[in-house]
């Protein structure tokens, strides 16, 4: 269950998650978003004969694996991570004809779904899309993206998959960027910064999601020996 793959997530999250869903991990940089779903996904497919992709557009692999290494996030055999330079192969290989295609990159994620579905069938359940701004910046089209939108998450529900899209954003910025995501999203998850007490405090917060029971609370997340942990509802101020 995905309540149960970070310690204390069953706090915020009373019901499951079921798929298909595309759910929005937002938040300032630094707020854990790419930890959280890295290890929401490594977690999840710990004991399940289940497969996950994982796309890192503003890293790469090898200092991604690095990052989460360090924070305690563990690799799992059944994920696969990829980055920009697959997406471009993935891209040669099928000779896309005309120059505006090559940079389609929405397309190459299709594409690289669709063969990562061909190898596990319905076993491949979870995809992390880390982040939907590096994917908006290296489009050189980004004409008709609330349309290109609403396809793509149509597309990663057609899948049957559990999406995380993880997208920059300021604590009191709105959820969306160029495509009205916010409202085709299932769910919006909240990371971000609360000073309490003059100690400064990681947290998080479901805005949204749909058909699934969960807190409205904002609550507070750690990284322990042993990876993030989310601990309990934040103390506001009276
Ligand atoms: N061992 C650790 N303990 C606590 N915080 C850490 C640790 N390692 C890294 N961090 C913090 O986590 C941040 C990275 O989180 P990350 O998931 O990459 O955020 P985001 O994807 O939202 O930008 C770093 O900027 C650092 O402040
Ligand atoms: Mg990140």
């Amino acid at each position: 269950m995905f309540k149960d793959s970070i310690p204390g997530l069953e706090k915020v999250f009373k019901s499951d998650v079921d798929r298909p869903k595309v759910i929005l991990v937002t938040g300032p940089p630094g707020s854990m978003k790419t930890t959280f779903c890295y290890s929401l996904m490594s977690n999840y497919l710990k004991d399940k004969n289940e497969f996950g992709l994982y796309t890192t557009l503003e890293e790469t692999v090898d200092s991604h694996l690095k990052n989460m290494e360090s924070i305690g996030a563990k690799l799992s055999m059944k994920m696969q991570i990829s980055d920009l330079t697959d997406l471009r192969e993935i891209d040669q290989i099928d000779e896309v004809i005309g120059q505006e295609a090559q940079t389609d990159y929405v397309l190459f994620i299709e594409k690289m779904i669709q063969r990562f579905r061909k190898t596990h069938g319905d076993k491949f359940s979870i995809f992390v899309l880390d982040s939907l701004g590096a994917l908006y910046s290296l489009m050189e089209n980004v004409s008709d993206m609330r349309k290109k939108m609403f396809y793509f998450f149509k597309m990663l529900r057609d899948n049957n998959l559990t999406c995380y899209i993880i997208m920059e954003r300021s604590l009191s910025g709105e959820s969306q960027l160029l495509g009205n995501e916010g409202f085709l999203a299932d769910g919006i998850l909240m990371l971000g910064l609360d000073r309490q007490r003059g100690k400064l405090m990681r947290f998080l917060q479901v805005e949204k999601m749909r058909a699934v029971e969960h807190s409205m609370e904002r609550h507070a997340i750690e990284v322990g020996k042993n990876g993030i942990q989310v601990l309990g509802p934040l103390l506001t101020a009276p």
